[in-house]
This record gives C-alpha cells, sequence and structure tokens, in this order.
C-alpha cells in the first residue's frame, strides 16, 4: 500500500517537472523571439522591406481566399481555421510572419552561441582558479553591424579577458573591438562583430565636432573622438605610407576652424611639403627647417615660464581656471593689458620627427640637446598652460624620441607597425605589427582604452575648401611669429 502510493507520488512528481519544463520551453520559444523582435525594433536591426513585402503577399492571399484554396489544394482544408477567433489569430500570425522567423533564427543563434561560449571559455583557458567559467548574461544588438555580450567576470579580471582576445576572436570566429568591466556588477562586455571595420571613413561635418575636440576614427561599434581637455599631447607612430600626415593634417583642419582662438605651429621636416596647404593662414606658422625649428621652441619655451608666473601670481592651477577668472580680478605684469594675456592654446605639430631630433649635420649636437630638452619641458608642463604637443614619428624608439618626452604623449595612434619592436615600443604591444595594411588603418590607445580605428579622412581639397571658409588665404606670407 505504501509502496504504490509513493509509486504514485514520484509518478505525478514526473508529470509535475514534465509540464514545468513544458512550460518553460513554450515560455522560452514564444517569450525568446518576441525579446529579439523588441531589441530589434529597438536597435533597428529587424530587415523591414523583406518582412513587410510577405505581410502585403499574405494580405492579398487573404483578400483573394487564395490561401484557403491553397490548403484545399493541399488536402488541408479541414486544418482551414472556421471561427472568427482562430481566423483572426491565423491572419495575425501569418501577416507577421516574417517577425516570428527573424526572432527564432535570432534566438537559434543565441542558444547556439551559448552553447559555443562554454565550450570556448573551456578551450581559451578562460577561467579562475578554482574552474569557474563565465556564465552567459545575454547577447544583444547594439547596431546593425556589432552586438554586446555580456557574461559574469567568473572572478576574473579584465586584463585576463583581454590575454584570451585573440583566441575568443578565432574559436567564435568574430572580430572583438571592446572588452570593458563593471567590478561592481562582476560582469564583462564584449563588443563584438561578424564585419569587418569599414575601410574608409570620410569625414563629412567637421563643425559639429565641436570645441576643443578632434575625430579619431570609427570602430566596428562607435566613432571616438577625443580632445585636447583629454588627451592634451599626442603620439603619432607607424611606418611610411600608413596615414600619419593625413590623420595630422584632419586634425589640424578640425583644431584650427572650431577653435579661432587657437595658434598653431607647424614643423615639418619633409621641407615643409605636407603643411603646404597651411601656409599664409591666419594664427599658422609653418617650420621646415631644424634652425627654424631650434627658435621657433626657445620662444615657446620663454612663453611657457611667462605663463607659468602668470598662473602663479593669479593663484590658478591651470589655464582653465585662469580662464573663468573675471578679468577685473587678474593681476597683470605691470604694462601689460589684460588681452595680451588671454592664454590663447598653442598647438605644435611635429611631422617626421626623428628627422629633427637626430638632425644630424643640419645643426649641431649641443642645439639639438638644447631643444630636446625644451620640448621635453613643453611635454611635461604645457598642458597646465594650454600648450600642446602632437608628434609624428616613423620611429618610436628612445633613439629618436626621447623617453621623457613620450612619457608625457599620452594620446596614442599608432598605423601599421613593420616590426614587432616599433609596436611595442609605441604601444607596449603588438598591435600594430598584426594591423591589416590598409591606408588609414590605426589602434588609438588613451588610457587603459584601446581601439583598432580606421581613421578619419579629409582630403587635401576637402581640407582646402574647410580652412579657406574659416580663414582665407593672406595675401602674402607674414613675417611674425604666431606663438
Ligand atoms: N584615413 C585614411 N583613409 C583613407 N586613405 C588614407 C587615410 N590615411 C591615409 N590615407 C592614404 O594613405 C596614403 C599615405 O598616407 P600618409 O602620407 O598620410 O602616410 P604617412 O604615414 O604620413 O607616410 P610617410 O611616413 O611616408 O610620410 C595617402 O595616399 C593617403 O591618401
Ligand atoms: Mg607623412
Amino acid at each position: 500500500m505504501i509502496f504504490s502510493q509513493s509509486k504514485n507520488l514520484k509518478s505525478t512528481q514526473v508529470q509535475t517537472d514534465a509540464f514545468i519544463k513544458l512550460c518553460k520551453n513554450l515560455v522560452f520559444g514564444i517569450g525568446q523571439p518576441i525579446v529579439e523582435i523588441i531589441y530589434g525594433i529597438r536597435k533597428d536591426t529587424i530587415p523591414y522591406l523583406p518582412i513587410l513585402i510577405w505581410g502585403a503577399i499574405f494580405d492579398v492571399l487573404l483578400l483573394s481566399h487564395l490561401d484557403q484554396k491553397m490548403f484545399r489544394f493541399l488536402k488541408l482544408g479541414w486544418f482551414y481555421p472556421q471561427n472568427p477567433v482562430a481566423y483572426s489569430v491565423y491572419s495575425f500570425i501569418g501577416a507577421t510572419m516574417g517577425f516570428w522567423i527573424w526572432g527564432a533564427i535570432q534566438t537559434r543563434k543565441k542558444t547556439n552561441m551559448i552553447q559555443r561560449l562554454t565550450e570556448v571559455f573551456q578551450e581559451t583557458g578562460l577561467k579562475s582558479p578554482m574552474g569557474k567559467l563565465p556564465n552567459f548574461i545575454f547577447d544583444k544588438p547594439v547596431d546593425e553591424l556589432v552586438r554586446r555580450l555580456r557574461v559574469t567576470n567568473a572572478f576574473m579580471s579584465k586584463a585576463k579577458f583581454d590575454e584570451s582576445k585573440d583566441r575568443l576572436e578565432s574559436s567564435l570566429q568574430v572580430y572583438i573591438d571592446e572588452i570593458s568591466e563593471s567590478k561592481s556588477s562582476g560582469t564583462v562586455d564584449i563588443l563584438y562583430s561578424h564585419f569587418e571595420i569599414s575601410k574608409m571613413f570620410e569625414m563629412k561635418d567637421l563643425k559639429s565636432i565641436g570645441k576643443h575636440r578632434f575625430l579619431v576614427g570609427q570602430t566596428r561599434a562607435k566613432t571616438i573622438y577625443s580632445s585636447l581637455t583629454e588627451t592634451p599631447h599626442l603620439l603619432i607612430g607607424g611606418q611610411t605610407g600608413g596615414g600619419k600626415s593625413t590623420f595630422l593634417r584632419q586634425v589640424i583642419t578640425t583644431l584650427y576652424c572650431n577653435n579661432t582662438d587657437y595658434n598653431f605651429t607647424l614643423i615639418d621636416m619633409k621641407g615643409g611639403l605636407e603643411f603646404q596647404l597651411f601656409e599664409n593662414r591666419d594664427r599658422i606658422k609653418v617650420i621646415s627647417t631644424p634652425n627654424d625649428s631650434s627658435s621657433q621652441f626657445h620662444v615657446l619655451d620663454q612663453l611657457l615660464t611667462e605663463r607659468f608666473e602668470l598662473l602663479k601670481v593669479n593663484q590658478c592651477k591651470d589655464i582653465e581656471e585662469f580662464q573663468q577668472k573675471p578679468k577685473d580680478q587678474l593681476k597683470l605684469p605691470e604694462g601689460v593689458k589684460a588681452e595680451t594675456f588671454k592664454l590663447n592654446r598653442n598647438i605644435i605639430v611635429i611631422d617626421e620627427a626623428a628627422e629633427l631630433f637626430l638632425a644630424g649635420g643640419k645643426i649641431n649636437v649641443s642645439q639639438v640637446q638644447e631643444m630636446t630638452r625644451k620640448v621635453i619641458r613643453l611635454a611635461a608642463q604645457g598642458r597646465a598652460v594650454g600648450i600642446h604637443l602632437i608628434v609624428a614619428t616613423q620611429k618610436p624608439d628612445s633613439k629618436a624620441i626621447s623617453s621623457q618626452i613620450k612619457a608625457n604623449l599620452t594620446g596614442i595612434i599608432s598605423f601599421p607597425m613593420a616590426t614587432l619592436g616599433a609596436s611595442f615600443s609605441i604601444l607596449g604591444n603588438g598591435r600594430a605589427k598584426e594591423l591589416p595594411s590598409i591606408p588609414g588603418r590605426a589602434v588609438w590607445k588613451s588610457g587603459l582604452d584601446q581601439f583598432e580605428v580606421q581613421t578619419a579622412f579629409l582630403s587635401p581639397d576637402q581640407t582646402k575648401a574647410e580652412l579657406d571658409k574659416c580663414s582665407p588665404l593672406k595675401e602674402k606670407s607674414v613675417e611674425e611669429a604666431t606663438v
């Protein structure tokens, strides 16, 4: 008796479990495609055109009763909905079938993704010392090309995920754009795509970029901007033909046109060829010899000293604080008018910097040493007084550019490098050696973040047109130094 009761209980339990499982599958089977459809609508990733075409075709079939004939033809006439409620459900599902199929495909992909992830985490050894694997949380679209995968961090640091990036990419057959973590929730986000980064990113609206800001480039996921307040000095590296001068041209034009109070010193050791477009413009001084560079750095060094003096007298820690002070409260050296001390920002751009610092023969060794000392000082202290350095070089090693200068150039963009050593010397890793040789392709590094980007392209003709709009050419070259 007791035995048969417990048998009954067991079978009821089995039935309940099966029922719960069925409900779960039903909820997942219907619910998950709905969730995917909602994500798709919100992120605009649904292929509306074929779905709507199907909807229209189905409506035509309904109105012409062709659907019913088709059921009969297939000997399924008995299956055709007869009562009004069933008919409404049938019409609705039929007309929106495209959405359901799309949602189901996305759900299938997601289920596959969860299975693959578990295998991949095992294979790539991405597990905690206790053997715990990251757990899937969600995988949803960011835009048409990029998806965001969120997993638990399984008590591992972001660095551990970064180390496994290449292996994750090849196992999952995707391109990973960014790995970020949320320490508070113990999760890691992986932005990935099945698509390659676009090979051309043309710059369109220069004005909308805004004050102090410039455009770096485009990853698959987003457009990256930076500003001189975030990254006060920049280092641009890469072997010949990568896109250094093109990048400089774009950044200078943007900063010049959007900041009418900026002054520029453009130094080019290729005889001034790269900066020809900027010659004879207000607020820009183009220099093409080591001798002129040496005297210009002398002037800039003095400017640095004067500006620090001024900040000190006015008890300001930097240019931002100084500029916010009411003019009538400013203390100025005797006989100096307030307008003279607007502390406009100065941007010093050096293309082919190695040529300047290894200027053997053109200026003597002590002149080079003296100039290097001044550049070191500008790099170390310039930010506070609004003097910014943008340095481009094929050779980023410490022989070509002093490590004291490099240490202060915190925004780094590296185009492809020929050797692993050169890549390490600019980025601290081998990523610049692995870049595809696509003109304008680079790695942007700011702080701990690193992204592969297609840098923004502004053609010489567009550059000229933009420059003409914001500052027409001067009649003839102006002699006075712009500092
Ligand atoms: N972002 C970009 N998009 C498309 N094409 C680009 C981009 N950047 C550079 N290029 C193209 O690549 C070529 C080389 O660019 P650039 O002269 O800027 O290279 P570089 O690194 O300055 O080379 P070098 O060291 O020899 O001076 C040019 O023809 C340029 O038009
Ligand atoms: Mg160049």
